[in-house]
């Protein structure tokens, strides 16, 4: 067992956690403001990340390590849509800039199959940062012409 790859891939997954639970509650309020469409591109995003926080800790536990549980911050509640999509596309960039740290490490512990992991994250974060970033380009230039379009599902 490598504990710096142990340690990484716990980073990780509290990023995983932290970030369920940020979507989580952003799905429940905007589907409750009326924002069905945009409440079910979150809620699938939310659901990518669980797959994530189960395949990091498969990880751990293949290399006899402990998965964490704990998430790597407190969600904000309360949000407007433009504070929402700030919020979460600062999360996936986040998680996009620590887990290409991470693949390196791996790399360079000789641990394959973690960086392969890793760069499959990679790939899904960067489509989950296109979408919200879409989301938030269309809003600051459209405004409430753009809200309308996001109420139906
Ligand atoms: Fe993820
Ligand atoms: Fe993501």
């Amino acid at each position: 067992m490598n504990p710096r790859i142990i340690e990484i891939l716990n980073q990780a997954r509290s990023a995983e956690l932290g970030a369920i639970s940020q979507y989580m509650i952003h799905h429940y309020e905007l589907e409750d403001a009326g924002f069905s469409k945009l409440a079910t591109k979150i809620k699938e995003v939310a659901i990518a990340e669980m797959k994530h926080a189960e395949k990091l800790a498969e990880r751990i536990l293949l290399l006899k390590g402990e998965a964490t549980f704990k998430p790597d911050l407190i969600p904000q509640k309360g949000q407007d849509i433009a504070q929402i999509l700030a919020t979460d596309v600062g999360l996936e960039k986040k998680a996009i800039q620590m887990y290409n740290e991470a693949a390196v490490m791996c790399a360079a512990e000789k641990d394959a199959q973690s960086k392969d992991l890793f760069e499959e994250l990679i790939a899904e974060e960067e489509e989950h940062l296109h979408l919200f970033e879409n989301f938030k380009r269309h809003i600051d230039k459209m405004g409430a012409a753009y809200l309308a379009t996001l109420i139906q599902k």
